[in-house]
């Protein structure tokens, strides 16, 4: 954490007014690191500074930690006017504590509550991803294609979740009966609200049973699951979206604490070890991801670094000929950045995978067109570590390994050439591109999926060294081949790629070419870095 100024944080540690703290300073009754600190304005970290008041440690003293089981209907954050109470309803101690990290108003179970401000800002900080675990009651049951689905992720509008662990629970737990009644409250009184909005919308809406009367409950299934990021509201639309709204989600876990018999409505202090187990959760000290403002100053990632906050572009399009790098540059770029890196590619790879699978000829047109309608494709950063840079599913089932095979690059082009494949697969990547904080990559991004992105690039390289490039990816893979064949087979490849009808391989006029044929990795990276740095500038 950065440095405070003391009289602050011994506030924020509830000792008193600020103006009490600075008396407490000048009067010679605060040591930091066994000094005493009569004047004002020294600042120090609370996470490392040995600080007390009286030879009283204040952080051991006064910071709260406070666990919660909120019942359904009430904000873990509180806004008057939702029209529902809150958390402070239930918790009431003097000092003014933060929810850490949001849980819906509609969702029960373990709320963590603190006045250590460092400690919450790092728990919900999407670097740490701390394992949450939930019970989730469902309408009906999950197959177990779903559930694989479940596993690896779903596809969501503001783009893939990450992996999960799932496990279908074969009878309700204990926890399903405490707080049923909230829960069952909470659900007709969303369904009246729901229900009066749709009476009076201009456009009437579908007619839902009047508050109160519930229609009559679909068989339910519970299942235990325990995701690493935290989306809004990302569980209950994980598993609409595969068609099994959620009824109740009971968060049971986060990181080492556990909700345990703790009766809904009741809370707890925790205990000195479990304070000690969420620190080592989350260190002070840990130095994290280099995030995108330090991207131009290398060196310079010192937590107590002050930071340039300059803009970044939020949707990044990388088109350009088949290995020119993209894939490479692309995901670097996404990690450094922390965006969503999605390689459009891979998905005109799995509809020629799907099709080649089920024997649909790929000069039939229609066929493969009705395919890439009805085929699920869900995209995803690598579930399973085996080298690969990605996941793909098609209806569930993962075809990671057969996105590369020789058949599939012999046939890729052609498919990629049909419009219904190309409207079908461009919705898709138009969706997840407008969510933002994305790098995608691909040969029409710039000029047709997202005309609009914030900054286009054009990335070539001359074909002997794309060939020579992609040569050793081949051989890597145990392929037998020369470089003059790749060399033959990237040069057909564009030339359709860039002939074909619809949406053919351009540069976008105002995308900025990029020429990779002497360059490393490491120096496309630090012309990336340059444009970043001349986009922010402009925008600034
Ligand atoms: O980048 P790649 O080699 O994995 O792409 C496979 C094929 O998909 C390639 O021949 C061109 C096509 N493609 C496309 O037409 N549009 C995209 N946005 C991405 C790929």
């Amino acid at each position: 954490m950065s440095e405070e100024r003391l009289q602050k944080v011994l506030a924020a540690a509830g000792i008193g007014s600020r103006r009490a703290c600075e008396g407490l300073i000048t009067s010679g009754r605060v040591t930091v690191d066994d000094h005493v600190v009569s004047e004002l304005g020294a600042k120090v970290d609370p996470e490392r500074a040995d600080i007390r008041v009286d030879g009283r440690p204040i952080a051991a003293e006064h910071f709260r930690y406070i666990m919660l089981h909120k019942p359904a209907g009430y904000l873990s954050n509180p806004d008057p006017r939702a029209g529902y109470p809150d958390w402070q309803e239930l918790v009431k101690v003097p000092e003014r504590l933060y929810a850490v990290g949001r849980l819906d108003v509609d969702s029960e179970g373990l709320l963590l509550l603190t006045n250590d401000g460092g400690l919450a800002n790092r728990l919900t900080h999407p670097r740490y991803e701390h394992p949450k675990t939930y019970l989730v009651q469902v309408e009906g049951f999950l197959d177990p294609r779903k559930l694989r689905r479940m596993r690896h992720g779903v596809m969501l509008d503001d783009g893939p979740t990450a992996p999960a662990q799932v496990e279908l629970l074969h009878e309700p737990p204990p926890e399903a009966e405490q707080g049923r009644k909230k829960a069952e409250e909470q659900r007709r009184r969303r369904a009246g609200l729901e229900a009066g909005a749709a009476e009076s919308g201009p456009a009437g809406g579908k007619a839902s049973p009047p508050a109160g009367q519930a229609r009559r409950p679909r068989p339910s299934s519970w299942l235990k699951v325990t995701l690493r990021e935290g989306r809004k509201r990302q569980l209950r639309r994980m598993v609409s979206l595969l068609g099994h709204p959620a009824l109740r989600v009971i968060r049971i876990g986060l990181g080492p604490l556990t909700l345990a018999e703790l009766r809904p409505g009741k809370w707890r202090h925790l205990s000195a070890g479990e304070v000690r187990a969420l620190r080592a959760l989350v260190p002070a000290d840990a130095a994290g991801r280099r995030s995108a403002t330090d991207i131009d100053r290398p060196d310079q990632t010192g937590p107590r670094m002050a930071r340039k906050i300059r803009p970044l572009p939020s949707t990044i399009a990388i088109d350009g000929p088949a290995a020119s790098g993209k894939s490479t540059i692309g995901g670097r770029l996404a990690k450094e950045l922390n965006y969503l890196y999605f390689d459009t590619g891979v998905m005109y790879r799995a509809i020629t995978c799907v099709a080649l699978a089920q024997g649909v000829p790929i000069s039939d047109e229609d066929a493969v067109g009705q395919l890439a309608e009805e085929v699920n494709l869900d995209v995803f950063s690598p579930t399973v570590d085996d080298g690969r840079d990605v996941t793909v599913l098609a209806d569930g089932e993962d075809i990671t390994p057969e996105l590369r095979r020789p058949e599939v690059d012999r046939a890729v082009s052609p498919v990629s050439a049909y419009r219904r494949v190309r409207e079908a697969l461009t919705l898709q990547q138009r969706r997840i591109g407008q969510a933002g904080r994305v790098v995608m990559v691909g040969r029409d991004i710039g000029t047709v999926v997202l005309p609009g992105a914030d900054l286009k690039i054009y990335l070539d390289a001359s074909l002997r060294v794309r060939a020579h490039r992609r040569y050793l990816e081949c051989s890597a893979r145990g392929q037998q081949t020369t470089e003059d064949e790749v060399a033959e087979q990237l040069r057909r490849r564009d030339q359709f790629d860039s002939s074909r009808q619809h949406a053919p391989l351009s540069v976008a006029p105002d995308a900025i070419l990029v020429d990779s044929t002497s360059l490393t990795i490491e120096q496309v990276m630090e012309q990336m870095r340059a444009l970043l740095k001349r986009w922010g500038e402009r925008k600034k």
